[in-house]
């Protein structure tokens, strides 16, 4: 861990020395913008990313070079979204659920069951009355948040049993990711919520230091889990949204004639990652099933829904700023209901 930080700090430092500026081989002078995630150069994230340097570069390739860098190659999320708050890296993707660590407003999307169904979750991250104070009000703390990138639901795979019933989790433990909300979440399933960065989730299941964790189809596929976990349960217990943060430093420091194309910018790559989100969620159950020998089972979500429906209550408690937010979504979830999943009988 502490090499691990020095050579975070060591790139930190070699970015801010070398602050935008790349001579290219044509001698040119471009401004470098550079893009970070935790996520294969396979995964829809990175596909979106593709779009938005395409287009960007498109529109000004004399000016910006536009660098991606997939696999945690710059750190786990956690130091991405840090490094995005100094300016050393432009933008980010991090998953809604370490947001909530830097700004409590996060939390909202982090609860377990709140959207009835995918169709709800999409209406909702898609209306600005819902998201636009949330993902706007942390300019502050260094970064905004300009759009939303597809996790799909996240689901239960835990070594050699599969999640039919909430006493299942009992005593296991369970990775999940470094936010409150899903510790708590994991506690009140009854299981032992262990916390740590995505990267190292495959080692500690193999090694037997956690015997599982929760994540949507390509974590079985793109990250391997389904080499070591044959079962992978649908709980559907949380969709939540990872969300692309960009430096208010180079935001501040745009010209302001760039501006609407950058919103632009972002906006394709939000639509191009939820279109290769269908296709690679498709793909990866097919390659779990048949080349993974991954068994799917589909459990009775309501004894889940009920174990940690309290969660709701005491975040409202606790966060009564965020109960206008809490019952739009409320109406999302009135007009978008069917909440059916992938291999259901119908
Ligand atoms: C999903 C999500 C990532 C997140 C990961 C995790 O893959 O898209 O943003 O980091 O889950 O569980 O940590």
């Amino acid at each position: 861990l502490a090499l691990f930080a020095i050579i975070i700090l060591i790139a930190g430092g070699l970015f801010l020395f070398s602050r935008q500026r790349n001579v290219t081989a044509s001698g040119a002078d471009k401004q470098i913008i550079r893009l970070a995630h935790n996520q294969s150069s396979d995964h829809p994230t990175h596909i979106g990313m593709l779009a938005f340097e395409e287009f960007i570069e498109s529109k000004y390739g004399d000016k910006y070079d536009v660098q991606i860098y997939p696999s945690e190659l710059l750190g786990t999320q956690t130091n991405l979204v840090q490094l995005t708050q100094t300016g050393a890296i432009e933008v980010t993707v991090a998953s809604n659920s370490i947001l909530e660590t830097f700004n409590t407003d996060f939390q909202i999307f982090n609860l377990p069951y709140l959207f009835e169904s995918p169709e709800a979750y999409h209406a909702a991250m898609d209306d600005p009355e819902i998201v636009a104070s949330i993902f706007n009000g942390t300019i502050e703390s260094g970064f905004v948040t300009k759009a939303w990138l597809d996790a799909g639901t996240r689901n239960f795979y835990v070594k050699d049993t599969p999640i039919d019933e909430v006493s299942d989790l009992a005593g296991k433990k369970i990775r999940v990711q470094q936010s409150p909300t899903n510790v708590s979440m994991m506690n009140l399933l009854g299981g032992s919520a262990t916390p740590m960065g995505f990267g190292d989730v495959y080692t500690a299941i193999q090694s037997g230091v956690i015997d599982g964790a929760e994540n949507n189809e390509l974590a079985l596929t793109e990250n391997g889990h389904g080499d070591v976990v044959k079962n992978y349960s649908y709980t559907m217990h949380q969709m939540i949204p990872d969300e692309v943060i960009v430096s208010t430093r180079f935001l501040e420091a745009l010209p302001e004639s760039e501006q609407a194309t950058f919103d632009e910018a972002f906006k394709i790559m939000e639509e191009t990652q939820h279109q290769a989100w269908e296709e690679k969620v498709a793909e990866a159950r097919d390659r779990a099933e048949n080349d993974m020998n991954v068994v799917f089972n589909y459990p009775d979500i309501e004894p889940f829904k009920e174990a940690v429906l309290p969660l709701h209550d005491a975040m409202l408690e606790a966060y009564p700023e965020l109960q206008d937010t809490y019952n739009k979504i409320q109406e999302k979830n009135e007009n978008y209901t069917n909440n059916t999943r992938e291999g259901d009988a119908s």
